[in-house]
């Protein structure tokens, strides 16, 4: 007899994570035959002995949030073209005594743009990456992949650098303090930094000098609105939230684990706007 599957994410702290709501619905909807997907706490200082613990309970799959997937990259035994790519590991999936790393975020963030933002906002033009974090190169990753012109800008420009070495796609680095200077010509602006969460503001663009047809993403769902999209909101400039991308790069490892792709519903979305 086959054992339900064992699913979850870890992190530190992992306690914020909407992701059970998001892979209970789901195993739920579509019938599959796992246990409640859980929240777990991994140090980072102790995370090859606690997560092989856990393959020794019976895991079969995790999802690895903040600051735990640069740890999980140099874990898996068997690395995805797209997670070598990005250096960054943000689902495990342990069979057949091997574990395997992948990186759904860049397929996620993909997924989660409409057809339009990628043709008229990406495609051929110029878009600007705030931040050089784990989140950027997944960023920048899918950019590329999507045929736009990539700018980095990242508060300690030394990490930025680095992150475009190691990416090996074309890309420029802007220093900060030239922001202002180019800013007026990025159809595409995504903030992959920190800044909104809690009761941070981000204030790296100046919004009065953004082009109005440019496109705003915050990879921040919590809050909703964030002041980056909050001052992009004001000027009528068209904005997304991170919930998507959330949503859709969970699909991506429920079908790696299940072999079953999974709807983005308005149920789902409507249960995650309530929270
Ligand atoms: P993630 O894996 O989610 O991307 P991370 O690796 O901790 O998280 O990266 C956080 C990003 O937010 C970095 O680009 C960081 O800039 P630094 O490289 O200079 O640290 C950026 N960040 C965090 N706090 C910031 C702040 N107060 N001002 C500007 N950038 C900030």
């Amino acid at each position: 007899m086959t054992q339900s599957k064992k699913t979850g994410v870890i992190g530190f702290p992992v306690d914020h994570s909407i992701s059970p709501i998001i892979h209970n619905h789901w195993i739920k909807e579509n019938n599959i035959d796992a246990v409640n997907y859980e929240k777990i706490n991994i140090d980072p200082k102790h995370f090859e002995k606690e997560v092989c613990a856990l393959i020794e309970s019976g895991i079969s799959g995790l999802n690895v949030t903040v600051p735990l997937k640069e740890l999980a990259f140099s874990f898996a035994k068997e690395l995805t073209d797209v997670s070598k790519q990005t250096g960054a590991v943000n689902t495990l999936t342990f069979k057949k005594g091997t574990v395997c790393g992948d990186n759904t975020d860049v397929i996620g963030f993909q997924r989660s743009l409409d057809q339009k933002v990628v043709d008229h906002n990406i495609y051929n033009k110029n878009c600007l990456v705030l931040g050089a974090g784990g989140a950027a190169r997944a960023v920048v990753c899918a950019i590329h992949n999507l045929g736009g012109r990539v700018y980095i800008c990242n508060r300690t420009l030394e990490k930025a650098e680095q992150i475009q070495r190691f990416l090996q796609t074309e890309s420029e680095v802007v220093d900060q303090k030239d922001l202002g200077d180019v800013v007026g010509e990025m159809q595409f602006i995504v903030n992959t930094t920190s800044l909104g969460l809690g009761n941070t503001n981000n204030t790296m663009i100046n919004f009065t000098k953004v082009d109005q047809g440019a496109f705003v993403y915050d990879l921040i769902y919590n809050p909703k609105l964030t002041s980056f999209l909050s001052d992009a909101q004001k000027r009528n400039i068209q904005y997304q939230n991170g919930i998507k991308m959330l949503v859709e790069q969970a699909a991506e490892s429920f079908n790696i684990w299940h072999n079953v792709l999974p709807k983005n519903s308005d149920l789902l979305m409507n249960k995650l706007e309530g929270l």
